[in-house]
């Protein structure tokens, strides 16, 4: 729409303006937000963008391999992958505090930006994809008084040492117009839909408790398959934001003849229009039947299944 095309032209300027002719680096997590950020500043300013894709460990299944595949392949963007996953799930080893979780693996994004900046010659700035609900709900909780709900772990600046400076062209704009903004640049429906996924990713899905692989693997498969039904059942646009959350807490199952002694695991669905405030997603239940029975079976390690109801406010969408 003519709108966003206004936007993108201007967006583009401005970049070119702050950037001249320096050297930007750009984390992209495979979301919405980071891909548009690329792919506007790339238009901006061509090969003096390098992209770096940080694998943390807490990404979904086969999600590194579709961000390389879009960037590399589709877009001939130069793409930089770091697996960082042992750093990373050891940096946050034992940790349960969400807040604690959240800055450390904000504090080491930067870091592995900042070697990968030194490898390339050094890198003027530092390119995020922003959003303005990112901005505000960091800052405060809207009309209640000024306390932090969650801190997203990108937000707040960058350590000073850095002499990096930030790029981030979406600060403005909600998701609704960021995914305008994507298809106004081409970006392909499949990855313009998406929902929308943290960047501590399944770090932050498995609260009260301390991660580790074997949690990670049996999250990701349940994940899996509540995300494979709901693409089946027609649904996956009809909602904002949908993952499994993996329970601190085991419960007695029977299987076959025998007991079973798993993990419980809670589904949440939700609609919204921004994330600021959502309600539920009412599933026929049929649907979550089916959901909860294939995960029960196929999921080593979970042996009960919950739906969550819980609308923001008095809520979040992610658990931590
Ligand atoms: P909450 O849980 O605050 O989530 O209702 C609102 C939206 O933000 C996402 N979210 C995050 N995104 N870093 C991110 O990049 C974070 O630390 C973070 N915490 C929540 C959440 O998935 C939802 O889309």
């Amino acid at each position: 729409d003519w709108t966003m095309d206004a936007y993108k032209d201007d967006a583009i300027a401005k970049i070119r303006k702050q950037v001249g002719d320096g050297k930007v680096i750009c984390g992209l997590s495979g979301g919405v937000d980071s891909s548009v950020t690329a792919v506007l500043i790339h238009e901006a300013i061509g090969d003096q963008l390098t992209c770096v894709f940080v694998d943390h460990g807490f990404m979904r299944t086969g999600e590194a391999d579709q961000v390389v595949n879009l960037f590399r392949d589709h877009y001939n963007i130069p793409l930089v992958h770091v697996d960082a996953a042992n750093t990373f799930i050891d940096a946050i080893e034992g940790e349960i505090d969400p807040e604690v979780k959240r800055k450390t693996i904000g504090r080491l994004f930067i870091e592995v930006f900042e070697q990968e900046a030194k490898k390339i010659g050094g890198a003027d700035f530092l390119a995020q994809g922003t959003l303005y609900p990112d901005v505000i709900e960091s800052v405060s909780f809207t009309g209640g008084p000024s306390v932090t709900i969650k801190s997203h772990h990108n937000v707040g600046g960058l350590p000073e040492r850095m002499n990096m400076q930030l790029v981030e062209p979406l600060r403005e704009l909600f998701k609704d117009e960021v995914r305008d903004l994507g298809r106004e640049l081409g970006l392909p429906d499949s990855f313009v839909g998406r929902h929308p996924f943290p960047g501590p990713g399944l770090a932050i899905r498995i609260p009260g408790q301390p991660i580790t692989h074997e949690k990670l693997d049996i999250l990701r498969k349940a994940d899996a398959i509540y995300l494979e039904e709901i693409r089946n059942a027609g649904l996956y646009d009809a909602i904002w934001q949908a993952f499994a959350v993996l329970l601190p807490v085991r419960t007695v199952g029977v299987m076959g003849d025998g007991r079973t002694y798993d993990y419980a695991c809670a589904l949440r669905a939700v609609t919204s229009t921004d994330g600021m405030t959502a309600d539920y997603f009412a599933f026929p239940p049929e649907i979550l039947g089916r959901i909860a029975n294939r995960i029960i079976n196929e999921v080593n390690g979970i042996n009960r299944v919950t739906y969550d109801y819980t609308s923001k406010p008095p809520g979040t969408i992610e658990w931590e």
